[in-house]
């Protein structure tokens, strides 16, 4: 696996592979890799002829008051993972790279990047775009994989893509859980042992919502059932709301619906989703 920190060396090694007429995959992650990134190296290995992953902790996407001082850098460790799994290339730009002195862009996409977290960490999305469509142009990926497990994310760079024109085929993965049902995140490294006891709540409220839900309960009631059975569970709940899939506005008739959620437990934001059938 080449590990490449300059743009000149990334165009050199993904030109060679143009040339020979294979097809190129991007991963895009902030590393502190588990198995939820790596089932997207997986499918990516599985889609393309190349794979390359990236990792950047993107200081764009963080609030004044978030966590970016102490998100998980683990880039040895992320870096043996990656080269084991049959990467080609490991992306690592330094921030001077990606956002160089006098940096004046900001990819905003209206809408859908405005309600649930757009409305709880507001930029948040704009930083997103603006480094996912950094990304696609310094890469030029044919495919890109991103994780369910940040929908709206997922729903944001979607639109984006289209609306952009942009030449990418982006792709989606399953949210990969452990055991009791918690989805895999790199924060949840923070949790505490009693905290991480108690996070399985989030999961189950949103299992028991979609329960709820599909045997003709009122999904209002279900909502404020599970916001409730979270907070007594020790959760500081954001939201637990049911959305359109794709624009993330109101549910509509007819059309495939989400069900998200973002509670903090213990100091740590935890966010969720699952599908519900229209
Ligand atoms: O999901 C992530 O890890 C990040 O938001 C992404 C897509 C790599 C952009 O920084």
């Amino acid at each position: 696996m080449q590990t490449v920190r300059q743009l000149e060396a990334l165009r050199e090694a993904i030109a060679a592979w143009r040339q020979a007429g294979e097809r190129v995959a991007l991963v895009p992650t902030m590393g502190a890799l588990h198995d939820g990134h790596m089932a997207l190296v997986d499918a990516a290995r599985r889609a393309a002829d190349r794979v390359v992953v990236s990792i950047f902790v993107n200081p764009k996407q963080f609030g004044p008051n978030e966590d970016l001082a102490k998100y998980p850098r683990k880039e040895a460790a992320d870096s043996r993972l990656l080269a084991g799994a049959g990467v080609d290339l490991l992306w690592l730009p330094p921030v001077e790279v990606m956002y160089p002195e006098g940096f004046a862009t900001n990819v905003s996409v209206s809408g859908v990047s405005e309600v649930l977290e757009g409305a709880h960490r507001p930029g948040h999305f704009d930083g997103v775009a603006t480094v996912v469509a950094k990304l696609f142009n310094q890469v030029q990926p044919d495919l890109a994989f991103f994780g369910e497990k940040d929908w709206q994310q997922l729903a944001v760079i979607r639109r984006m893509t289209v609306d952009l024109n942009l030449a990418v085929d982006v792709q989606s993965v399953l949210t990969q859980r452990d055991d009791d049902g918690l989805a895999l995140s790199s924060r949840n490294a923070f949790l505490m042992p009693e905290d991480r006891a108690r996070a399985v709540a989030l999961p189950r409220a949103l299992g028991a919502v979609a329960k709820a839900i599909g045997e003709g309960g009122d999904a209002q009631e279900a909502l404020a059932q599970a916001r409730e059975t979270l907070t007594a569970a020790g959760f500081d709940v954001d939201y637990v709301a049911l959305a359109d899939a794709e624009s993330l506005g109101d549910p509509q008739p007819g059309r495939p619906m989400r069900l998200l959620a973002a509670a903090r437990i213990g100091g740590t934001r935890l966010i969720d989703n699952i599908a519900l059938p229209a």
